[in-house]
């Protein structure tokens, strides 16, 4: 395994070099989208460098997963986004960053503002003015959300039986940047304020940032809970046998997009970023990529042959009855679409959270599992 030392020797001799070859750092490395981008850029031969205090429930697991995978492409630096010497040391010796760490659940929020502003508001301005004191500072993306726009509660909505959907006069495809902000929730203001301090670093201080405003993605390594990663929560309790708890009416619809074509985007945003920089897109699987509650119910059915049970409880603080990203600036800048198809996303993550996590409802899996069920709080809470 490769050390964070020697790649900040290599940068500090010869910073043009640094540039093209230095390890990319990523915050927020062990989670679950971290995991995904840290495993894509080891396979393709860079070096990666891990930075995650390991505050969520399970990550370690991916981390171990990583390192097993990829002894001599992954490093990681166990530490948090506040303390600013550990960062500063981090960034030193890299080529690109992506700054993932943070709180991520609106619920946490609620009963912790202060904890939820710290971690994603304060935070996030460390790591930017990290940047902004190394002598070529490096490119930055950022995962902001689409809370950012609040609870989008005025667009023109049909009702069907399964979901809400955008009344045909609308003609729109989606929730595009020219929506104006409206921070809701702790979560959304911490986040959106990040969001803003991000693309104003590319403003006032000429830094190379750029803020992807995301929807929900779903995929492998999402150690998904009933506040956070529905569409891997939903699995996880029907592959246990367990019921769902769906709050509010189930038609709340999102669009979805799976982690692949994420971090396609990733790579595409960090390839493009001269053409970028100072920018924010709405990145999400869109229209043709959206889905209720309700029907992932209906789509978990036909994967397992028999529809998991839920029970109804009032809406959520803070929860959006429609939101679908509509990701054409992006895709107009670079030509990035999403490639995975929803039923071929849920199937994929489906067959992985069997195969990993768990073979058999309530038992732990008896060969080596890229994660260890009985390590991984959050998932033996979703089988509870
Ligand atoms: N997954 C989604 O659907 C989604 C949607 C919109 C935005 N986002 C954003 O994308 C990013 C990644 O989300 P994810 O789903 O991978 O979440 P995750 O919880 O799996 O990963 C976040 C990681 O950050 C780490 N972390 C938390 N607090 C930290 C701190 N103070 N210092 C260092 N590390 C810390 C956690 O241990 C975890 O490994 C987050 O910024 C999130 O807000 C995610």
């Amino acid at each position: 395994m490769t050390t964070h030392a020697d790649g900040a020797e290599r940068a500090g001799r010869n910073p043009l070099r640094r540039l093209a070859e230095g390890p990319v750092l990523i915050t927020g490395g062990a989670g679950f989208v971290g995991a995904n981008l840290a495993h894509r850029l080891a396979q393709s031969g860079r070096s990666v460098v891990v930075y995650d205090n390991l505050s969520r429930p399970g990550v370690e697991q991916n981390l171990a997963w990583l390192r097993m995978t990829h002894p001599d492409r992954v490093s990681a630096e166990i530490a948090d986004v506040l303390d600013t010497a550990a960062l500063t040391r981090a960034v030193r010796s890299v080529s690109q960053i992506f700054h993932f760490a943070a709180q991520v659940a609106v619920t946490t929020g609620m009963l912790d503002p202060r904890k939820d502003f710290a971690v994603n508001a304060t935070g996030t301005l460390n790591l930017l003015e990290a940047v902004r004191s190394c002598a070529s500072p490096p490119p930055l993306v950022y995962t902001s959300t689409n809370k950012v726009y609040g609870a989008v509660d005025d667009l023109p909505l049909e009702t069907s039986d399964a979901r809400y959907d955008l009344a045909a006069q609308h003609g729109s495809r989606g929730i595009d940047e020219n929506r104006p902000l409206d921070f809701h929730t702790p979560y959304g203001c911490s986040k959106g304020a990040a969001d803003q301090y991000v693309l104003d670093y590319a403003r006032s201080y000429g830094l190379s940032t750029v803020v992807f405003r995301m929807s929900c993605i779903y995929g492998p390594h999402q150690f998904g809970t009933e506040d956070q990663g529905w569409v891997a929560h939903f699995l996880l309790r029907a592959l246990a046998g367990k019921s769902v708890t769906v709050y509010g009416d189930g038609r709340q619809v999102r669009d979805i997009l799976y982690v692949d074509d994420l971090i396609d985007a990733f790579l595409t945003a960090q390839r493009a970023m001269p053409r970028l920089r100072g920018q924010a897109f709405n990145i999400g699987g869109g229209r043709e990529n959206s889905i209720s509650l309700l029907e992932l119910i209906d789509r978990i059915g036909k994967l397992r042959g028999q529809r998991p049970e839920f029970e109804r409880r009032g809406w959520r603080q803070g929860d959006q009855r429609y939101y679908v990203s509509d990701y054409a600036r992006f895709s107009g800048a670079t030509g990035w679409r999403p490639r995975v198809p929803a039923a071929e996303g849920i199937a994929r993550l489906h067959a992985w959270l069997r195969d990993n996590l768990i073979r058999e409802p309530g038992r732990i899996p008896t060969r080596q599992p890229s994660v260890a069920l009985e390590k991984a709080p959050a998932i033996a809470r979703a089988m509870q």
